[in-house]
């Protein structure tokens, strides 16, 4: 594997069902030519992969793991005990409970292992990544420029608005 191939971000997600918001951040880290892979592994049904791709997820090369569950969502919690890389937790908008249940899962970790949780759904998918971006940029000053220009263009954009 190059080195520019290593995914630097690995994005993980409970189920088939959460890609629909999860291509978000994807398309966010690729905005940014951050390396990355997206993967779908479960914290309920595959436990044993999950804790084995979180434990070497460090060795393989990537700095930031992004997880996104949706109802009783383990995911980044189960990946941040199996692993010392900063996890960003992404609660998916449950139909039932519209990502409240994914929201208190996600974010109410106990003290000792830590999870950045995000937003509910596709804000969260966004920031997730862009978070992942920031982090990385610490070591990155290319990266950092990125996201200034990234900023500005979001204010122009705000400022260009028009009401009609
Ligand atoms: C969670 O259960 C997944 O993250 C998903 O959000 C939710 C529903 O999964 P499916 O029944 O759509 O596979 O584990």
């Amino acid at each position: 594997m190059a080195h520019e191939d290593i995914p630097l971000v690995a994005v993980v997600m409970g189920s088939k069902s959460d890609w629909t918001t999860m291509q978000h951040a994807h398309e966010t880290l690729d905005r940014f030519e951050i390396a990355h892979e997206c993967k779908v592994m479960s914290a309920h049904r595959t436990p044993d992969i999950t804790a084995e791709y979180a434990s070497s997820a460090e060795e393989r090369g990537t700095q930031v793991m992004i997880a996104a569950a949706g109802g009783a969502a383990h995911l980044a919690g189960v990946i941040a005990a199996h692993t010392l890389l900063p996890v960003l937790g992404v609660p998916i908008e449950s139909p039932a409970l519209k990502g409240m249940d994914s929201l208190l899962a996600t974010v109410q970790m106990p003290g000792g292992i830590p999870v950045g949780t995000l937003a509910i759904g596709k804000p969260g998918a966004v920031n997730a990544a862009l978070l992942a971006v920031h982090i990385l940029s610490n070591n990155d000053q290319e990266l950092r420029e990125k996201l200034r220009a990234f900023r500005a263009e979001q204010a122009q954009k705000v400022q260009q608005a028009t009401l009609d």
